[in-house]
């Protein structure tokens, strides 16, 4: 099944369906003056980038999907908008599946302990305006068997979850319906927003390692606070939120 672009011809947002592009959120950068809710969506990327500069493998089978939005906000009052988007995801897969996946800190959505889509969220300037591009991938119908086996090795598919053929078109508008809705909702409706988010969380609760760079630490998760950090007590009994880096959760993608 092929994304198509007759399909998004009522959506909330304006959506430009690609055949294939390097990155979705490189591609939305490139576009210049793109109005405010521009949606790029494609079923294949070449060089498509994840979290702290990793790349992101995105055969045919995913959804790589990027929004641009531009909040009239600083930077300090849209810390929350990747938590904000990963509740938007899910509730698009829900809408779409009848399947509700955790979320493990920061933003990647998991089932079964195994990661279903990435979230990466970029703040750039267009003419002066700050702009923010939040680009999500989600394996649709993947054929895992094709990915890199460090990937294969932690992920699921919509296709493995449900053991159906998921429309990648059906799922692209349930995304961009709940991104719309994420977007009125991002300075009015966060701390309910939030709320479902720590409520989804698998990250709190749990044993964790914080990885910074070289550096290991282990600690317990205790909470998410209303930004999305990360709120927890190390081995020492004194207590931080994180907001950055990596988090390996105990049970979770090899930590054991
Ligand atoms: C991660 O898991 O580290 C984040 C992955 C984000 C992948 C999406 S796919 C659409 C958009 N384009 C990209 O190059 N990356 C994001």
């Amino acid at each position: 099944m092929q994304l198509r672009q007759d399909a998004f011809s009522d959506s909330p947002f304006p959506v430009q369906v690609l055949r294939e592009t390097d990155s979705t959120n490189d591609a939305l950068k490139r576009m210049r003056s793109a109005p405010h809710g521009t949606v790029l969506v494609t079923g294949r990327q070449t060089k498509g980038r994840g979290r702290l500069g990793r790349s992101f493998f995105s055969p045919e089978g995913g959804v790589y999907l990027s929004v641009l939005l531009k909040p009239n906000a600083p930077a300090s009052e849209l810390l929350h908008l990747t938590a904000m988007a990963a509740v938007a995801v899910r509730r698009a897969i829900n809408d779409c599946c009848g399947v509700a996946p955790d979320i493990k800190w920061t933003n990647d959505l998991v089932y079964g302990g195994r990661k279903l889509c990435g979230i990466l969220t970029e703040l750039v300037r267009q003419e002066g305006a700050l702009c923010a591009i939040i680009g999500i991938g989600v394996n649709c119908s993947t054929d895992l068997a094709q990915l890199p086996p460090e990937v294969r090795d932690v992920a699921t598919s919509l296709r493995k979850i449900t053991g159906r053929q998921i429309d990648p078109n059906d799922l692209a508008r349930c995304m961009v319906r709940r991104l719309f809705e994420m977007d009125a909702a991002l300075l009015t409706e966060k701390k309910a927003w939030m709320a479902e988010y720590a409520a989804a969380c698998v990250t709190v609760g749990k044993p964790v390692q914080v990885v910074s760079g070289a550096e290991r630490r282990s600690a317990f998760a205790e909470g998410i606070d209303e930004n999305g950090a990360l709120l927890v007590r190390w081995d020492n009994g004194e207590t931080a939120a994180v907001s950055t880096g990596e988090v390996s959760v105990r049970g979770m993608y090899g930590y054991i």
